[in-house]
Formats: structure tokens, C-alpha cells, sequence
């Protein structure tokens, strides 16, 4: 089957600045690829150059089957692109906005009108729809961003951080959105919330430093923690010592954390060798021992620690490289 994106050997410099570093990627109909990266990493200027706002230095992206720089036109029509920041034409209304957006588009006065209601409705836009862009809120102007990006119902979509700036049940609506439209569509969104993408996103990719350094699902990702299948224990604190020291001598287990004091109780994360699970040995040791833990729970581990253990690694190996 035909890919929705393809980017293959894509570079980009600023100048001195060397933004993006011969990355390659492809993107079927029916993913969501969550964009993540440091600030500065080169997701905007990866967007953009997918998008054909900004010409690669090296490099070929094709979409929906038509190469960026040799059919613009088509490329264009197949995708919807929300930028960073917010719409440019901030003296006109949502709907000059929306109107005049569906006339560079080419699409039929009807069809964009019954799309306009459309999209005003799903994104909650009817209480600004008359009002210059300039005077909105800022999660409303990303709102009246988003809005243009889906007008003419394209099959690929590139959204560049969609939820920033919006409040919490627009977050919740937003992502809602993308997962609805996510069955026939190809998404791309750059986020900086991790729970975003196990939330949304069917696959991930991190950059850093101009560099792809991940590509893989937000499980996959997770499973890189030094806490996946870690066990946590809250156990009464004089059995405490007992029990770390019984553990310890599993098999399987990595290294046994000390939580601190919780009252009367102490709290031990016990990591697994490897993340491969080890609850039901542990459980299991420590009925043996006479001993009802008062907590017992699986971590599955945190997505913040591998982002920082992927990006700080990436850039110390740049480093490494350079000299
Ligand atoms: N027009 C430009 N001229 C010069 N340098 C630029 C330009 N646009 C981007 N850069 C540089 O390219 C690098 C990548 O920037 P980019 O905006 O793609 O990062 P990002 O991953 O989107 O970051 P953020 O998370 O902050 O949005 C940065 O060093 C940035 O300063
Ligand atoms: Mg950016």
C-alpha cells in the first residue's frame, strides 16, 4: 500500500545552524505519529518542510503519493496544516478567515459553507465566529489554527502542537477530535505533553538534535524505563528490612528502591531485570514470608525518565562525535 508520508534523507540548515539531520520516516493512513523532541530539536522545521513551507537542504518528502517539490499543488491539497503559533490575517473574523482559506483551497461555495458549520461546531468556535482573530484568547486562536487545518477534510494532517495553550476540556475535546479522525486519516502532531501520546498516538518518533533517535509505539517507549514491571510494595515498616532482604536474592530483580516512610509503613520499588515481569514471584515470596502487604502494584514505567535517558544520551553521543 501506497504511504501517506514518506520523508527519506531530510536535512535542513539554517546557516551554521544545521536543524535537521538526515532524517527518513514513512506514515500509513490510519497512524497517528506523535512528534516529540526537545525545544530546538527540529520538529517545526521537519513539519514545515513536509507541508513544503520551507525547502530542505537534502532530502525528498513525498505525500499521498506526490513528491513536495515536483507536484506542490496536489501535495498541498492532501494535507491540512496547523503551524506553531498562531494564524497570520489576525484582522479577520474565524469566518472571513475561514472563507477566504476555502477559496485558496478551491472548494465549491456550498461544500465550504456546510463544511464551515461543520467544523465551528466541532471546535466549539461559535462564540468568536464574527470577532477579529487578533482580539481571541490564545487557546482560542489555536482553536481557529486547528479549525483551518481540517476545513477541507484532508487525508494528512500535520499538526503542529494542537493542545498548547488550550484548557483542559478543550485538551480532552482536541484529542478526541484526532482520535475520531484517525481511522482514515494520517496524523502527525508535535507535542511536548508525554500522556498525549499514550493517549492519541499509535506510534512515536523522537528527535534530537536535528537527529531521529526513536521511532516505535508509546508502549515500546515506556518499556525502555529503567521502572517497567518495577513492583511497588508498601509493607508494614518493621518487616520492612525482611522483606528487602528476602527479594534482593530473586532472580529476576534488578535493584530494590527505598521509597521512604509512608506513617507506619515503609514503601519499596523493586525493579525488574530486563522490565520482565516479576509481580506474581514477588507476591508470592512475600506471603511466604507470613507478611499481607498493605500495597502491591505493577509500574509500567515513566515516559518523562526514557524522553530525558533518549535525549540527554543522543545529544552526549553528538557530543562524543564532534570531538
Ligand atoms: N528560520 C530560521 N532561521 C534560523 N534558524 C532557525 C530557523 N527556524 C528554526 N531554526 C533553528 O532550527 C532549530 C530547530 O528549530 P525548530 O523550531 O524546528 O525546533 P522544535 O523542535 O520545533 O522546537 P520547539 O519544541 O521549541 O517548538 C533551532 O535551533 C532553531 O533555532
Ligand atoms: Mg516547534
Amino acid at each position: 500500500m501506497q504511504h501517506a508520508i514518506e520523508v527519506r534523507g531530510l536535512d535542513k540548515r539554517f546557516g551554521q545552524v544545521h536543524a535537521v539531520k538526515n532524517v527518513s520516516f514513512t506514515l500509513s493512513y490510519g497512524e497517528v505519529l506523535g512528534f516529540l523532541g526537545p525545544n530546538g530539536a527540529g520538529k517545526s522545521t521537519t513539519m514545515k518542510m513536509i507541508c513544503g513551507f520551507l525547502e530542505p537542504t537534502a532530502g525528498h518528502v513525498t505525500v499521498a503519493g506526490h513528491a513536495i517539490d515536483e507536484d506542490p499543488i496536489a501535495a498541498r491539497r492532501a494535507i491540512g496544516y496547523l503551524p506553531e503559533g498562531a494564524p497570520a490575517y489576525g484582522e479577520m473574523t474565524p469566518r472571513g478567515f475561514f472563507e477566504f482559506i476555502g477559496r485558496v483551497r478551491g472548494l465549491e461555495r456550498r461544500y465550504l459553507e456546510s463544511r464551515i458549520r461543520e467544523v465551528v461546531a466541532r471546535i466549539h468556535l461559535e462564540s468568536v465566529i464574527d470577532r477579529p482573530i487578533e482580539t481571541l484568547s490564545k487557546g482560542f486562536k489555536r482553536r481557529v489554527g486547528l479549525a483551518q487545518a481540517i476545513l477541507h477534510d484532508p487525508r494528512i494532517l500535520i499538526l503542529d502542537e494542537p493542545t498548547d495553550g488550550l484548557d483542559p476540556n478543550q485538551k480532552h475535546e482536541v484529542r478526541s477530535l484526532i482520535r475520531e479522525m484517525a481511522a482514515e486519516k494520517a496524523i502527525i502532531i508535535s507535542t511536548h505533553i508525554l500522556e498525549e501520546v499514550d493517549a492519541i498516538c499509535s506510534n512515536t518518533l523522537i528527535i534530537a538534535d536535528g537527529r531521529l533517535c526513536f521511532r516505535g509505539t508509546p508502549a515500546e517507549l515506556q518499556s525502555r524505563s529503567r521502572q517497567h514491571n518495577a513492583v511497588l510494595l508498601r509493607l508494614p515498616e518493621m518487616d520492612a528490612i525482611r522483606v528487602r532482604g528476602e527479594l534482593a536474592r530473586l532472580p529476576g530483580v534488578a535493584a530494590i528502591d527505598d521509597l521512604g516512610r509512608a506513617g507506619a509503613s515503609r514503601r519499596l520499588r523493586v525493579c525488574a531485570h530486563e522490565g520482565r515481569p516479576i509481580i506474581a514471584p514477588i507476591a508470592e515470596r512475600v506471603r511466604a514470608l507470613g507478611i499481607e502487604p498493605e500495597e502491591i502494584a505493577v509500574d509500567y514505567g515513566r515516559l518523562d525518565e526514557v524522553f530525558r535517558n533518549i535525549t540527554l544520551g543522543s545529544l552526549t553521543d553528538n557530543r562524543r562525535a564532534l570531538t
